[in-house]
């Protein structure tokens, strides 16, 4: 059975989402393996946003993944990684489609980075990686 990494980013938690999220992954029949409320480390987020490293969005991403409390939860089901990225929608909240998490409940703040409430690992080498960061 394969496993991904979901993180209700910090604008999530605060909008009292993580619950309205859990719904939804557990509705679509995955299975929650584990999870934790993080106030994550910059040495945490700078191993799982190591690819984004020199983007301009990186550094106030990093700022924003700080700025409060992260659920991070192991899920598993079959496809559960492609699955999930189905549920979150596309990356910029304004054009993701409704029906999805981020189509339903994001939108553009003007900030400098794109709070889109969710993250979920975008491959089986992405998943293993993160799932041992944030669950070690
Ligand atoms: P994650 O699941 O969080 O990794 O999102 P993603 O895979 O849909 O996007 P990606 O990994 O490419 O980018 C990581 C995060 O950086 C996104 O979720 C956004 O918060 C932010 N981001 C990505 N691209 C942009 C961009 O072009 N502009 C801004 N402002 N933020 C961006
Ligand atoms: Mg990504």
């Amino acid at each position: 059975i394969e496993e991904t990494l979901v993180l209700v980013k910090p604008d999530g938690v605060a909008r009292s989402l993580t619950g309205e999220i859990l719904r939804r992954i557990e509705a679509k029949g995955y299975s929650l393996v584990d999870i934790r409320l993080v106030q994550a480390e910059r040495s945490l987020l700078a191993e799982h946003y190591a690819e984004h490293e020199g983007k301009p969005f990186y550094e106030p991403l990093v700022e924003f993944m700080e700025s409060g409390p992260i659920v991070a939860i192991r899920v598993a089901g079959n496809r559960v990684i492609e699955g999930f990225r189905v549920l979150a929608g596309t990356t910029d909240p304004t054009t993701a489609a409704p029906g999805t998490i981020r189509g339903d409940f994001g939108r553009d703040w003007g900030l400098r980075v794109q709070q889109n409430l969710v993250h979920g690992s975008d491959s089986p080498e992405s998943a293993e990686r993160e799932l041992k960061l944030w669950f070690s």
